[in-house]
């Protein structure tokens, strides 16, 4: 469900569940921890370049295995790969074709590059959901665009175009053909040509030291309160709804 391929000094990580529009589970959220480990590790990989299959980027977290095996702790599958991409050294390049969603919104904001297709689409669906936002984008969006704008992003968890992300700032260009994948892949061809050292460090000086602590435990407060309300009531109307193809009613519900 989620390939990795390394040539040149790229590792290209896929993905790879289309008919479920990339929706991860907890077994891919190891599986792509898994791999960022090891590529951080393997002195053959210089830049790592995510993209997903069948003209999707994810889904986010997959819903039937929300409500089948919620995450209960907070050394769950998600809260470890958003710590290790928080934490990776090697550059990160993002491509994205259609939607990214939940998780694969969020995660777009740990990586370095991200190149999106014009018709791509960006939801932070969280508050619809009956939960909080994770991944520490309740410390970086505001970072990026102040209070008010991201207030607006994350209460509402309405759908941002490739050229609202580019003008927020998460995107770095919006790619007007068929696919972003094209250009990520020359953007990382132009990486393995310079230093790795000198990216190492430079990527070290642009989200290490306070930073990163203060994301890391940004992401350790909202996994307290994601878990909390991923079982409560309204997260479960939300995600039953969704299952149910109908519009959640949070009348009541905390
Ligand atoms: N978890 C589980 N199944 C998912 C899923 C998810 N996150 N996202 C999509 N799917 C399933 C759909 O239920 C559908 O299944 P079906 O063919 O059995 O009906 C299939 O994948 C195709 O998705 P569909 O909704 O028909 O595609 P779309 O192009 O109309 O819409 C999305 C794409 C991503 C906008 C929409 O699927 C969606 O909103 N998904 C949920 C996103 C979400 O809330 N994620 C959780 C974030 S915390």
């Amino acid at each position: 469900m989620i390939t990795q391929y390394l040539a040149d000094g790229i590792l290209k990580i896929l993905l790879n569940r289309p008919e479920r529009k990339n929706a991860f589970t907890n077994s891919m959220y190891r599986e792509f921890t898994q791999m960022l480990s090891e590529a951080d590790q393997n002195p053959q990989v210089k830049v790592i370049l995510i993209s997903g299959a069948g003209n999707t980027f994810s889904s986010g977290n997959d819903i039937a295995d929300f409500m089948q095996s919620p995450i209960t702790h907070e050394d769950a599958p998600p809260i470890n790969l958003l710590k290790v991409l928080a934490e990776l050294n090697k550059p990160l390049i993002a491509a994205v074709d259609g939607f990214a969603v939940g998780i694969g919104a969020t995660l777009l904001f740990h990586c370095d590059l991200v190149y999106a297709q014009k018709d791509a689409r960006f939801i932070f669906p969280f508050v619809s959901l009956g939960l909080v936002p994770e991944g520490a984008i309740s410390l970086l969006l505001p970072r990026l665009i102040g209070h008010q704008r991201a207030s607006e992003i994350l209460l509402f968890g309405e759908a941002l175009s490739a050229e609202d992300a580019q003008q927020i700032g998460f995107v770095n260009k919006v790619i007007h053909e068929p696919s972003a994948l094209p250009y990520a892949e020359q953007r990382a061809k132009k990486l393995t040509t310079l230093s790795s050292g000198s990216l190492l460090n430079t990527k070290s000086l642009l989200k290490g030291g306070a930073l990163k602590s203060a994301v890391l435990s940004q992401i350790d407060l909202e996994g307290k309160l994601f878990i909390d309300r991923l079982h409560g009531p309204a997260a479960k109307e939300a995600l039953t709804s969704f299952l149910e193809k109908r519009a959640p009613n949070f009348e009541g519900l905390d």
